[in-house]
């Protein structure tokens, strides 16, 4: 079988042979299509990057049609059971499990670069007593930039490696200070006696107690969320990571900006909305007149279907077990009994089989952020912990591919040319 694609121009006649690669063909070949050599070569017009690849990348894979996903070729329901968030963190951007010691060099590290300068403390004080974590936690991961200036010497693979630790490291102390922040309480300082995830939950919930001890359950729990959240390829705030970090930045400012992109309603906030439609439909015996509601088109099953997961998505299916977990803990969430039924009546009801529309990962997460007693606003500051190591692994290979350019998309022009400017003072004279 011949590797190729055969174009003809039908505006001149000409045909071109243009080699496939690993199933895609590559735009810069498609822009030697040209009219005549006046006019610009054919572009390729793709906005959202439908169907166009802009990287090659070996961090993740996802297979929707089949329910697929794998960090590194390891599948994400035997990390979930088996690994902890630092191990996969460490996969994430070596590219390959740790031994024994590079895991304790790299938990040790990680531990040790939880504090960050009293100065960020002094910075996020200066927030609006009601201030949106996710923006605090934004703007705090960009401000570590003019912290560690030697950040911008992204050639260096030391220094890439510093700036990784320290940013999977200081992430959640900047998280639950956001947190604590809009509830006027003292910022918690790190435990470095406690396991990541552990740490975590001190600085979030810590009061006087001299050591706060969580449930080991809740614990392991929430380590499986920031696991499922990890990495999911070149999703939105990835692009945003990559295209960002294109410009030879340093990792912060480029992290910053991807915690920009989750911040928006599209990507990361779905699960709240997940929580508002669970409250509306308020009684089991409400369900039956949602659906019909859903399939004349006057609602949305907030929770179902997915971009690329068209048989389900792995990570609903594990995220359901973590709830049980959490719930043993914490006492069932009401909400938990109308999901579970209405997920059951939607599973069996034509409209959803056909259109294949499965539980996402959002289905189920929003009720255990919950049950943790967190508000909807902090929803996305989890996934942002949880999806550092994805960014940064894949702002890793960014930096090191060297077919990688500046991101600089092409643009059609659809404005005015050649208009005559006629200053101000004769316009409106
Ligand atoms: N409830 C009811 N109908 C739906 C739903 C839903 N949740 N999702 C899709 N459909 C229907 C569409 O109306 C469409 O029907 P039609 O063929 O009769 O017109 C059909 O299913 C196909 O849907 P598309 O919109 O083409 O699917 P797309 O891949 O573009 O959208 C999306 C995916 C945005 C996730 C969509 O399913 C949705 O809005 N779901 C609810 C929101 C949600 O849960 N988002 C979280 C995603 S996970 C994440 O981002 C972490």
């Amino acid at each position: 079988m011949t590797e190729s694609l055969t174009v003809r121009d039908n505006r001149t006649g000409q045909e071109y042979d243009v080699p496939i690669t690993d199933g895609s063909i590559k735009a810069a070949d498609i822009g030697k299509i040209k009219a005549d050599e006046e006019t610009p070569g054919l572009a390729v017009y793709d906005p959202g990057f439908v169907n166009t690849a802009s990287c090659r990348s070996a961090v993740t894979y996802i297979d929707g049609e089949k329910g697929i996903l794998e960090y590194r070729g390891y599948p994400i329901e035997q990390l979930a059971e088996k690994s902890n968030f630092l191990e996969v963190s460490y996969l994430l951007i070596h590219g390959a499990l740790p031994t024994k010691a590079e895991y304790e060099a790299w938990v040790h590290e990680i531990t040790y670069h939880t504090f960050v300068h009293e100065n960020v403390k002094t910075f996020m004080q200066g927030f609006r007593y009601d201030a949106h974590p996710m923006g605090m936690l934004m703007a705090s991961t960009g401000a570590l930039s003019t912290f560690y200036p030697d950040a911008r010497n992204i050639s260096d693979p030391d220094n890439r490696h510093m700036q990784i630790v320290r940013m999977i490291a200081k992430m959640p102390t900047l998280g639950a200070w956001s947190f604590r922040h809009a509830q006027g309480k003292p910022y918690i300082y790190p435990d470095n006696d406690l396991s990541y995830t552990a740490n975590f939950l001190s600085m979030l919930f810590k009061m006087s107690e001299s050591k706060f001890e969580a449930d080991e359950r809740l614990v392991k729990a929430l380590d499986i969320l920031f696991i499922l959240h990890a990495d999911h390829e070149q999703n939105c705030s990835t692009n945003a990571v990559r295209s960002v970090g294109s410009s030879q930045v340093d990792p912060y400012s480029a992290v910053s900006a991807g915690i920009g992109a989750l911040y928006g309603p599209l990507h990361g906030g779905a699960n709240e909305a997940v929580l508002r439609m669970l409250r509306r439909i308020g009684t089991k015996e409400n369900i039956p007149a949602f659906i019909e509601g859903v399939k004349n088109g006057n609602e949305k099953l907030m929770g179902f279907g997915h971009r690329v997961y068209k048989n389900h998505d792995p990570r609903a299916t594990i995220i359901k077990k973590a709830c049980d977990d959490v719930f043993e803990v914490t006492g069932v969430n009401p909400l938990l009994e109308i999901a579970k039924e209405l997920e059951k009546i939607a599973l069996e009801d034509e409209y959803f089989i056909s259109r294949k529309l499965y539980p996402n990962v959002d289905f189920y997460s929003g009720l255990i952020y919950e049950a943790f007693q967190f508000p909807p606003e902090m929803f996305t500051v989890l996934f942002a912990i949880g999806r550092t190591p994805g960014w940064l692994a894949q702002w890793l290979e960014l930096v090191q591919d060297k077919e990688q350019k500046i991101a600089r998309p092409k643009q059609i022009y659809t404005g005015e040319r050649r208009l005559d400017f006629t200053p101000a003072s004769e316009r409106w004279a």
